[in-house]
């Protein structure tokens, strides 16, 4: 893995991304220059390619909408923010997030019922019951504990596994496979868990094709059965794996990332214990300031003026999350973490034709899980100095490696 810790590591006038954070919710003290030159400039990747980063709120909603840029991955100009990214970039485009409209849409439109607001709704019961459950196994094995793998990791894991009828025994198995896409030490980690997450999924898909399930993979296949132009079998593999891996591993970092930043803010801690109902905006404002996804990915198919400069065709373009949800133009004070904000408007799950699918469901996930740690465990705090617990690094999707707590 290259190491990109360093802002002085920069090509002439441009800022190395990604970068580490230098406190696990904050943008990296590195990327200081980047939050000086709204809305966007330049920085370097790892590879010494020089890319533009979008930096202001307005104009990363505006680029966000404009089909002018390309999620493309295959396009041989866009922009790889790690070697192991780059690795598997030959080989074929993701479903949904690799993709453009119109193809982009056939594959968002069959999918936005399983999704809605109304089926995240529906589910909250379960979800709820699966929290309870993993707390209740926590109270009784006794502190401390490492929530990660305990409760942060298992919650979304178990709720995406039941929503798409994938068997849950199998966890160990893709929560590994997952680990080494975003994480392995070397890109032939990533050529080998991708391999071996598509032998799995491909074997699910034909299982379930002989035996029906009630999950969002066995209703697509029920379609793929009924209806001409519906998925075919490698497509329906990469359905599953972009909601198996975004499904858990996204909501899991928010999750640990989320209570590591509560049990740091002993202030914002109290007010939420005094009066739950503001767990909705805490989960919109936890959002907006730890940003996980930071550094969203495309590629401009056409010139594009904005902000005083000029996008050129086949010049790669990169989101910052961290530094435009934190734009003191949108928000007051950007860096105090605020309930009484409207943080809703953030980037946190992207804008435009991407913008995350599992948001809905994200969301429920967030106010449950957290909801019920701080109900159920009223002296949860952390186990070790919080400067010693280790988070992970930039180049990832942020969060917790572990989080050793004791109530
Ligand atoms: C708090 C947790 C989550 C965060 C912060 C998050 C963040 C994001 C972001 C930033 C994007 C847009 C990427 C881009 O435009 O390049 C995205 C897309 C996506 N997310 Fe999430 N996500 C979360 C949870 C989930 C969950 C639970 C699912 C469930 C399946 C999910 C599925 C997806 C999918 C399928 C896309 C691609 C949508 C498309 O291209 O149309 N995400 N997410």
């Amino acid at each position: 893995m290259t190491e990109l810790t360093d802002a002085t590591d920069v090509t002439g006038d441009a800022v190395a991304f990604p970068q580490d954070r230098t406190c696990p919710y904050h943008p990296p003290a590195g990327y200081q220059p980047l939050r000086e030159a709204r809305p966007l400039t330049r920085a370097t990747l790892w590879d010494g390619r020089r890319v533009w980063v979008v930096t202001g709120h307005t104009a990363a909603r505006a680029l966000l909408s404009d089909q002018r840029l390309s999620s493309d991955t295959t396009r041989p100009a866009f922009p790889m923010p790690t070697e192991r990214f780059a690795a598997i970039r030959d080989r074929r485009r993701a479903a949904l997030l690799g993709l453009d409209d119109p193809e982009h849409n056939v594959q968002r439109r069959m999918l936005i019922p399983s999704f809605s607001l109304r089926r995240a709704e529906k589910l909250r019961p379960r979800i709820q019951e699966i929290v309870d459950g993993l707390l209740d196994a926590m109270i009784a094995k006794g502190p401390p504990c490492d929530l990660v793998a305990d409760f942060a990791l298992p919650v979304p894991s178990m709720v995406i596994c039941e929503l798409l009828g994938v068997p849950y025994a199998d966890h160990e198995f893709f929560e590994e496979q997952s680990r080494r896409l975003l994480r392995g030490p070397a890109a032939s980690d990533v050529e080998e868990a991708r391999d071996r997450m598509d032998a799995y999924l491909g074997e699910l898909v034909d299982r379930k094709r002989a035996e029906p399930g009630d999950g969002v993979l066995d209703d697509l296949i029920a379609r793929q059965l009924d209806v001409r132009g519906a998925p075919d079998r490698q497509e329906l593999v990469d359905l599953a794996f972009i909601l198996l891996v975004a499904g858990h591993e996204t909501t899991a970092n928010m999750v640990s990332l989320g209570a590591y930043t509560l049990l740091s803010h002993p202030e914002r801690l109290a007010e939420l214990r005094a009066d739950p109902a503001l767990l909705p905006a805490a989960v919109e404002e936890l959002l907006r300031y730890l940003s996980i996804a930071d550094g969203m990915l495309r590629v401009a198919v056409a010139d594009i003026e904005i902000g005083g400069e000029v996008i050129r065709a086949d010049e790669g373009v990169v989101f910052s999350t961290s530094v435009i949800n934190r734009d003191a133009a949108a928000y007051a004070d950007p860096d105090a973490l605020d309930w009484s904000r409207s943080a809703r408007h953030h980037v946190a799950f992207g804008f435009g034709i991407h913008q995350c699918l599992g948001q809905n469901l994200a969301r429920a996930e967030m106010e449950i899980a957290l909801g019920a740690l701080l109900h159920r465990l009223p002296g949860l705090r952390l186990a070790a100095p919080a400067d010693t617990i280790a988070f992970k690094p930039g180049d990832t999707i942020q969060g917790m490696l572990e989080l050793p707590v004791t109530w």
